[in-house]
């Protein structure tokens, strides 16, 4: 049973765009609503209770807008909120967690980071795929590993200003990234959906690291093309941005994150 109703994507703010430009590039066919929460973010400095009482906050919205599927696109709401969403809902809801794996797969020096919100660094869900992927690289790799984990206070909010390379974002990278550098970190995951929007910056403190973004991977998931969700339509698909405080600065963020001048924000609540 195939369905042409939309796909909805939710994060706190705008760093979800990261994995709904991923979703646009490997599925242009679907139409997509992105919700963001940002009136009520960050998510990452919050309590759980409080993460999960927006959740529910935003997928009501989007169950309104008739989705067939959800993505969260934050890994701090995958972390928190995703099981509790899963035991309710039938519809397939996909989430992101900082890649690990890949990471351990691919490190020479045998020294990864991990950049993340506090929150989703102290979830039993990051801690039980980081045990998992030491345990795997134990055996399968010929080096000790060392995951350095790092919380990122402070930068989702550089994104959400638009400000992806200013002084105050290079003070807190000098914080988060340099410690890295000095501890031989070849490859470093970006753990939240905000930082690939500060992919740039990071590499200045980190040259010889390879930044992973889970983003794409995430995108090309089959549950994603599968589970009948290929629309009849053949044309592209389109999108809809909404946000809790949607207002003109949020939206001239929205249009650069999204490279469209022509992107319209409108208000969730
Ligand atoms: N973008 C979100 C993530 O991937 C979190 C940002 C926040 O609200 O703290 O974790």
């Amino acid at each position: 049973m195939s369905s042409n109703r939309p796909i909805g994507i939710l994060d706190s703010g705008f760093g979800g765009l990261s994995v709904a430009r991923a979703i646009r590039a490997a599925i242009p066919n679907e139409d997509l609503v992105f919700a963001a929460d940002c009136a009520y973010a960050p998510y990452g400095d919050n309590s759980s209770e409080y993460i999960q009482a927006r959740l529910e906050h935003v997928v009501s919205f989007l169950l309104a807008q008739q989705v067939k599927a959800l993505v969260f696109a934050c890994n701090t709401a995958t972390a928190v909120g995703i099981r509790a969403f899963r035991a309710r809902l039938s519809m397939p809801i996909i989430g992101i967690e900082p890649a690990v794996f890949p990471a351990l797969r691919h490190t020479r020096t045998g020294h990864i980071g991990i950049l993340a919100t506090c929150r989703t660094i102290e979830s039993q869900k990051y801690a039980d795929v980081r045990h998992r992927a030491i345990e795997w690289a134990e055996v399968s790799r010929p080096m000790p590993v060392t995951v350095w984990d790092v919380p990122c206070p402070g930068l989702m909010e550089c994104v959400e200003r638009g400000d992806f390379d200013s002084a105050n974002v290079h003070e807190l990278l000098v914080r988060y990234v340099d410690p890295l550098t000095a501890h031989n970190v070849d490859e470093i995951v970006l753990g939240c959906t905000h930082y690939p929007f500060l992919a740039h910056a990071i590499a200045k403190h980190a040259p010889k690291a390879t930044l992973i973004d889970p983003a794409p991977a995430v995108a090309q998931q089959r549950r994603l093309a599968a589970l009948d969700l290929a629309t009849p339509q053949t044309a592209p698909g389109t999108e809809r941005f909404f946000a809790s405080g949607a207002d003109a600065a949020r939206e001239a963020v929205l249009r650069t994150l999204w490279s469209d001048p022509r992107v319209r924000l409108y208000e969730m609540d």
